[in-house]
């Protein structure tokens, strides 16, 4: 029994690098992943390095991990594990705003599509479709959905085409809504928001790290919607699953100021934040400016690693939604002084906070 007791301590374990001026070895556990986590710090400070050892050692414990890479950045360090597999846009993985929710009834699938849209406005404009544009989306879609399949292509053509032939006065939205999606009946974007790929879903829970490389998206906006995607895909899965104690998977958002900004109110990664923990996600964002992330995330976040920070309005930041005044009033010193590759990491079993060197021997692969 304590024979057991032992080998769970010691698989449990994450170890993330030393304590400064320590030799030590600092871990944390995959409990404290449970509540989800924030990875902060200026550009080159070493948030994504952080995030890929995190990945691997989580690994170690059997947890897989879905990292959404904007950059690119993950391709490098995490091809050299047999256990990782890349997945790139339009070539070897597509994903169809428009085939999801397919086991809702036919209006509540149409009425998602239009929310996923809608969302998709709001984070990459900071601007919703006008009710018009929402009603001439909501009757092309329920038409194409009626005939059979729905993409960007159809769906623009159909709003032009209700516009022009019912109702000229809609014209106007109808280019508005071509000019929003244009760009996804085009070439490799077409390719990419095409059909869903078979099974990818059920391919992305299996044991390993899996990498969603966005980078030859080239532009924000189909990151954004290739990424609202997969989210809402994640979350249907985990929720057709029911509760879980143990994490079954780590969803890892690098520069996730993108899509879970601070206009959004109530978005989707919001939404993940605070209910998937139950369903057993654990979702981990990076972001080099804490000031454009949902502050009701950063609140929340039952692990705060935060790496070099220069600016003190983003050091304030953190203080503000992250910190009571008990700990640390030297919190902006010791943040705007970490070297590269430190990190002040505060958990909710040690809310003073450490200053950790990230990186053991094991992991210099990854740092790179
Ligand atoms: N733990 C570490 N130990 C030693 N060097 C590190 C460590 N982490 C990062 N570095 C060095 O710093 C460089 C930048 O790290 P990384 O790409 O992780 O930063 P980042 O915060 O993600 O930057 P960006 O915002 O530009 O994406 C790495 O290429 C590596 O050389
Ligand atoms: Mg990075």
């Amino acid at each position: 029994m304590i024979k057991l007791f032992l080998i769970f301590l010691i698989y449990s374990v994450i170890k993330i690098g030393r304590i400064k001026n320590k030799d030590e070895i600092f871990n944390l556990n995959v409990e404290d992943f449970k509540r989800h986590a924030c990875i902060f710090g200026m550009t080159g400070s070493g948030k994504s390095t952080t995030m890929a050892i995190i990945a691997y050692e989580l690994m170690k414990n059997d947890i897989t991990s879905l990292i959404i890479d904007r950059t690119g950045e993950f391709r490098n360090k995490m091809i050299k594990l047999n256990y990782s597999r890349i997945y790139y846009p339009g070539y070897n993985l597509n994903l169809s705003p428009f085939d999801i929710w397919e086991e809702e009834n036919f209006e509540e699938r149409i009425q998602k599509y239009l929310w996923l849209l809608d969302e998709f406005c709001k984070i990459t404009w900071k601007e919703n479709l006008s009710p018009l544009q929402n009603r001439l989306i909501f009757q092309a879609l329920y038409r194409l959905a009626e005939k059979g399949g729905i993409d960007f292509t159809s769906l623009i053509n159909e709003c032009r085409r209700i516009a022009k032939e019912e109702l000229k006065l809609w014209i106007e939205a109808a280019e508005a809504i071509a000019s929003r999606f244009g760009l996804f009946s085009i070439g490799k974007f077409r390719k990419a928001f095409a059909n869903t790929s078979i099974s990818i879903i059920d391919n992305i829970f299996e044991k390993g790290i899996h990498v969603i490389d966005l980078s030859n998206l080239e532009y924000e906006a189909p990151k954004n919607l290739f990424s609202l995607i997969i989210s809402n895909l994640i979350m249907l899965k985990l929720k057709r699953e029911g509760f879980s104690n143990n994490i079954k998977i780590a969803f890892m958002i690098d520069e996730a100021h993108n899509i879970a900004g601070k206009d959004i109110k109530f978005g989707l990664i919001e939404k993940i934040a605070m209910e998937l923990r139950k369903y057993g996600m654990s979702l981990i964002i990076a972001s080099p400016n804490p000031s454009e992330i949902n502050p009701r995330i950063i609140a929340n976040a039952g692990l705060l690693i935060s790496h070099q920070i220069l600016s003190s309005d983003e050091i304030e930041v953190i203080k503000k939604h992250a910190y009571t005044s008990n700990y640390y009033s030297g919190f902006e010193e010791i943040i705007s002084n970490l070297k590269v590759g430190e990190a002040f990491i505060r958990s909710i079993r040690k809310p003073e906070g450490e200053i950790i060197k990230i990186g053991i021997d094991e992991h210099s692969f990854l740092i790179v």
